[in-house]
């Protein structure tokens, strides 16, 4: 069969990405545009979001057809990230992944966020052993905290998840309590690299409890009582750097103790695999290797650009599908259900 290159477009959230994948896993090209109109509200504005993805995505297909020195007429499929995410960027990815699919007379695949996510680390060249199923995926974002069995493409199991705030979204409340500014995950963990992680006792939520349920809304709480209450420049940068890094400890411990539950509610996987943005935390990362290690379990963690939101990631669960779907003579579904959530 000779490789087809697949365009997937992503825009649940706010970066706005295309890249081309052939088939057999290559990546022909790929961008990512994050979105700098939301830096005034220190958080996503769904509504600028959707505005943003739709003036960029146009010049942003072109450029990625440019790219990889392609014609449109050249893809043999285009997708979209359907859901969970922000409907209205959801809809102006999918809109435009539908239209070109229409106009090129190609299939459309709809893709779930998570599960291009969940698929990342099965990119030729990423996992040591090419991830075979079924793994033990830890995926920590900005929207997501979960531990997922994947047992095949589509056939996934949630072990455990948060049951307050997801771990990116901790990272960012600490960074603005800090005054660090935002996004925050990047920020804490540099500002974590001059303090001392054991200085500041913080609790750790549901750690030895059974399962593997997360809450980091207890943990971000107690950084919040240890700022003071009047002025925050009364915090020294030494000292401030110290509660960056006790918390990014406290959530590094917190990740290892759920994921040792997540591995006993699993038989036999064959690999650890991180995804989502905050599996670029630094800390985070030595942690799991150490982890994997320790548990004689080989350990993928993709690149950073492929951890972040992008539409490899898409492309990639994409062609998974059409793989899976084809192996069981089944067609490629055409539906486009568009879920706000999981
Ligand atoms: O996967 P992602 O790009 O978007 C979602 O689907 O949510 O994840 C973004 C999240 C943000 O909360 C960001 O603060 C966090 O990932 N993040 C980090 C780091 N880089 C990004 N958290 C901790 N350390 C980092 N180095
Ligand atoms: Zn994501």
């Amino acid at each position: 069969e000779m490789p087809t290159p697949v365009m997937a477009i992503e825009s649940s959230c706010d970066d706005t990405a295309c890249a081309i994948v052939t088939t057999d896993g290559r990546i022909l090209a790929e961008t990512t545009l994050s979105q700098s109109g939301h830096v005034p509200f220190g958080g996503v504005v769904p509504e600028i979001a959707a505005r943003a993805h739709l003036s960029a995505l146009p010049a942003l297909v072109r450029d990625t057809l440019a790219a990889a020195n392609l014609q449109p007429h050249d893809l043999g499929a285009i997708a979209a990230s359907c859901g969970p995410g922000l409907i209205g960027g959801l809809i102006v990815g999918a809109d435009m992944g539908k239209g070109m699919a229409i106009a090129l007379d190609r299939p459309f695949i709809a893709v779930n966020h998570i599960e291009a996510h969940a698929l990342t680390a099965r990119l030729p060249g990423i996992a040591p052993n090419g991830a075979p199923f079924p793994y033990l995926l830890l995926l920590v974002s900005g929207g997501h905290c979960q531990c997922i069995a994947v047992e095949g493409v589509g056939h996934y199991r949630r072990l455990g998840g948060t049951i307050d705030d997801a771990a990116g979204e901790a990272f960012d409340k600490v960074a603005k309590m800090l005054g660090l500014g935002w996004p925050g995950g990047p920020a804490v963990e540099q500002l974590a690299r001059e303090g001392d992680p054991h200085a500041v006792a913080l609790p750790r939520p549901l750690m030895g409890r059974a399962g593997c349920d997360f809450s980091f809304s207890g943990l971000k709480t107690a950084v919040a009582q240890k700022l003071p209450t009047e002025v925050r420049t009364a915090l020294s940068r030494q000292q401030a750097a110290d509660l960056a890094a006790s918390f990014q400890q406290a959530v590094s411990d917190i990740v290892i103790d759920r994921l040792g539950h997540a591995l006993e509610m699993m038989e036999r996987p064959t690999t650890l695999v991180v995804a989502g943005g905050v599996a670029a935390n630094g800390v985070l990362r030595a942690r799991l290797r150490e982890f994997a290690s320790a548990h004689d379990l080989p350990f993928a963690a993709p690149p950073l650009r492929l951890c972040t939101d992008n539409a490899v990631m898409v492309a990639w669960a994409a062609i998974e599908t059409m793989h899976a779907r084809r192996d069981l003579g089944l067609p490629i579904p055409d539906d486009i259900a568009m879920r706000p959530r999981p």
